[in-house]
């Protein structure tokens, strides 16, 4: 017997969310084939985005746009990796080097890390344009390439290829210029449908809350946070998302090089306190959801020591040398791009003072002035530029103290960048306590 579906106009279909109505499955998957076939045209596709930020989407509703968006293209399957396969995704931040650190550290204690990552827009930065300031270092690999590490070194750290997720880079270029990204359904959907098409067993996330974050607030993060996982967890893979705070910048550096420079550091066991927890806790998160672990003090004891052997450090060499880049870096941080100028920001005040906070938002705006950053998604960046903090919150600084160190290359991108770093930092008479980076887990209750 024949069926007939009969298909809706894309009008009917954006009238029902308008009005506040749940779209049925059929209805979800018709707009984004139509995404993808063009069938649904740009400004249909706008029109049901900003009905759906308006009137939201049921979780039923969030589910069905994840998978049609996921089965949109190319859905990668790793049958021949016998270890537990694990990533981690980060809603993004300022000095987010986490992904540099982790997954050489996850594949050396026995994971394996199918990374698929993205590029910094705004005031965030990303970690293919990171992995780019090594000399030769290739993100783009041919589907045997990163098969063939996979199997060899248990870890890679790639581009998402054009034929995976084709949906989401229609409507998130379309999101992007709309108003339309704000939207906890939205976001799920976009992040969620590129990692479940990884080829993954299990599922790190890290959201982000606070001044250099996406979500604003613990209520927005908590939320977003929730959904995502209980789609992921809904369809099967184990799930866990760690809130943590992204009010000051993560680590000392921002910029591309210079956080290379800070992540090889940490790999060899001098990496800042803030920046160790938050990594500590994702990789101990993957090592027990990929059932490598029966707690946290195990995780923690296994990762310590892969740092303290150096089997972290050697795994990041031979990251670099897999895919084309130089593995000297890491004895050699002279081989990556250098900044023809170095200025000191210094403490101005005439009594000594404490830092309350650095503002990242604020930071990442500067270091996205001086270059680090793109304004719009075809901006060239500059790799060497950026900043490094030599002050944090919570330290004391007498006058004169160097607060950061501002890494340039062209003198009129410095005073604006300047002017954005100086009001990125206050400060207070009295001493400060710093709250704790990790907020909280969320897992499958
Ligand atoms: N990151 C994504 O990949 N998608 C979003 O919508 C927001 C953040």
């Amino acid at each position: 017997m024949l069926l007939l579906v009969r298909m809706e106009i894309p009008q009917e279909i954006i009238a029902i969310k308008r009005d506040g109505g749940c779209l049925s499955r059929a209805q979800i998957e018709q707009f984004v084939a139509g995404v993808v076939s063009g069938d649904f045209k740009d400004y249909q596709a706008s029109a049901l985005l900003m009905a759906i930020v308006l009137k939201g989407m049921t979780p039923e509703e969030t589910a069905w746009l994840t998978d049609a968006m996921m089965r949109s293209g190319r859905i990668v399957e790793l049958p021949e990796i016998t270890r537990p396969k694990v990533d981690k995704h980060s809603t993004g931040g300022v000095g987010d080097k986490v992904s540099l650190i982790l997954a050489p550290l996850a594949a050396s204690v026995g994971l394996c890390v199918p990374m698929m990552s993205g590029r910094g827009l705004g005031h965030t930065g990303g970690t293919l344009d990171k992995l780019e300031a090594i000399p030769g270092f290739q993100v783009d690999l041919s589907d045997a390439a990163y098969r063939a590490q996979l199997a060899s070194i248990h870890q890679a750290m790639i581009g998402q290829s054009a034929d995976m997720v084709p949906a989401d880079r229609k409507l998130y270029a379309l999101r992007d210029v709309t108003a339309t990204v704000e939207s906890i359904p939205l976001i799920c959907a976009s992040i969620l449908s590129k990692k479940l098409a990884e080829g993954i067993d299990a599922l790190v996330l890290d959201v982000k809350c606070g001044r250099g974050a996406f979500m604003k607030t613990e209520t927005e993060a908590r939320a977003l946070a929730e959904s995502l996982v209980r789609i992921s967890a809904g369809v099967g893979k184990p799930t866990t998302a760690v809130l943590t705070r992204m009010d000051q910048p993560l680590g000392n550096a921002v910029g591309n090089a210079l956080e290379v420079i800070e992540s090889i550091d940490s790999l060899k066991g001098e990496g800042p306190e803030d920046l160790m927890a938050v990594t500590f806790e994702l990789v101990a998160e993957m090592l027990c959801l990929g059932g490598l672990c029966e707690g946290r003090a195990e995780a923690q004891q296994r990762m310590e020591a892969a740092i303290e052997s150096g089997a972290a450090l050697a795994a990041f060499r031979d990251l670099v040398a897999a895919q084309g880049g130089d593995p000297l870096v890491v004895d050699d941080y002279g081989l990556l791009p250098k900044s023809e100028q170095v200025f000191d920001l210094c403490y101005e005040g005439a009594e000594a003072t404490y830092i309350t906070r650095i503002d990242a938002l604020l930071v990442g705006e500067s270091a996205r002035l001086l270059g680090a950053g793109r304004s719009h998604a075809d901006a060239v960046i500059d790799l060497a530029v950026g900043l490094v903090f030599v002050k944090q919150a919570g330290d004391r600084v007498e006058p004169g103290d160097v607060l950061c160190q501002v890494h340039y290359n062209a003198e009129d991108l410095l005073s604006p960048a300047l002017e954005r770093l100086r009001k990125a930092i206050f400060y207070s008479s009295k001493a400060v306590v710093i709250a704790d980076i990790i907020i909280d887990r969320i897992s499958e209750s």
